[in-house]
């Protein structure tokens, strides 16, 4: 998923719950029960408990950590979306970039073994009460968003999805998709090659829809551009790459309110490497800046958000940051840790 927010406000109303130690160490250990092809290069998991208990309730939009072998953790998001809690289920696709997460999920990963996961946890809610909500999916992207869709269907919630695929046979869940009446299916290949049309999409939704777009980051800027003269509230945005560089010019100390302790932060580190290396115990999960699992209020200090959670009056408001990625503008940063 793994889900950057630049010059506006995109996520107004995501809240991301500070998670204790506790929460972000929690894990579950999960069966692989079945692998299942889903499009060229996209695999579906599903997981159950070894147990087969129920499994913790999740909303459309919500997320599992998946913690892989050499301390991987990657964050995906579930299919599913509460109607059968009897197994999780997980879309990956290989990234030809892949970093060890999507590598391992494809070749090395068989039905039988087991797997650690954290979460659920959801930093892209969907507001069910909206008049109509308009659904936009790109490539991968479309796990989240066909959850939503499937919500909503079942609630009788007035939508539209509109999910974007360069050919067929990338599209994952084609037929499930296409059997719902409120489906488009966008084939770049079959428009010479032409991108959906974000703009025409919104500038036809009703005035008072809400929004919803997860896909690559071309994607996503089409969306932020053709939504930015929406309320905020109306729009939401889920990245599943990091969209800025982490700020890792250092040169500035970050102190534990906490504990009292204080750390000088080097070029080329972040808060949080700096305090793991010394041995301090972070949450964190992605260490992108898209999951949410590191934030911490801000006591004093001015932050250097790069991260892709918080809204933009967020930021500016500099209450809360990610220690992963965000660094500070001022010499001194005192968080609540
Ligand atoms: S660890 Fe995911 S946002 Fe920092």
């Amino acid at each position: 998923m793994s889900h950057t927010v630049a010059g506006r406000d995109t996520k107004p109303d995501i809240t991301v719950p500070a998670m204790s130690e506790g929460d972000a160490k929690a894990t579950l250990t999960m069966r692989v029960t079945a692998i299942r092809y889903a499009a060229s290069e996209i695999s579906v998991y599903e997981l159950r408990r070894l147990d087969n208990a129920r499994l913790p309730a999740v909303e459309p939009g919500a997320h599992i950590d998946l913690h892989l072998p050499g301390g991987i953790v990657r964050q995906y998001s579930l299919v599913t979306s509460g109607v059968d809690l009897s197994a999780y289920l997980i879309a990956i696709k290989r990234e030809r970039a892949s970093r060890g997460g999507s590598s391992f999920m494809h070749d090395k990963l068989r039905v039988g073994q087991l797997l650690e996961i954290g979460g659920p946890r959801n930093s892209f809610p969907l507001v069910e009460s909206a008049p109509h909500t308009v659904l936009i999916a790109g490539g991968i992207g479309v796990t989240a968003i066909w959850a939503m869709a499937q919500r909503l269907e079942r609630l009788g919630r007035s939508f539209e999805m509109h999910y974007a695929c360069r050919e067929r046979a990338d599209a994952a869940f084609l037929d499930d998709i296409e059997r719902l009446a409120h489906t488009r299916i966008h084939v770049d290949a079959d428009c010479s090659g032409q991108p959906l049309d974000v703009r025409a999409i919104v500038a036809n939704a009703p005035s008072n829809a809400h929004f919803y777009c997860c896909g690559p980051l071309p994607m996503l800027d089409a969306f932020e551009a053709a939504t930015s003269s929406l309320p905020v509230e109306q729009v939401h945005v889920e990245y599943f790459a990091p969209k800025q560089m982490a700020a890792i010019d250092g040169g500035y100390v970050v102190q534990l309110q906490r504990t009292g302790q204080e750390f000088a932060v080097p070029q080329g580190r972040t808060i949080l490497q700096v305090l793991r290396e010394a041995g301090v115990s972070a949450p964190y999960s992605c260490e992108e800046g898209i999951c949410g699992a590191c934030q911490v209020n801000v006591i004093s200090g001015v932050p250097d958000h790069r991260d892709s959670v918080l809204s933009a009056s967020e930021q500016q408001q500099g209450k809360t940051m990610m220690i992963c990625c965000s660094g500070s503008r001022t010499e001194r940063l005192v968080i609540d840790f």
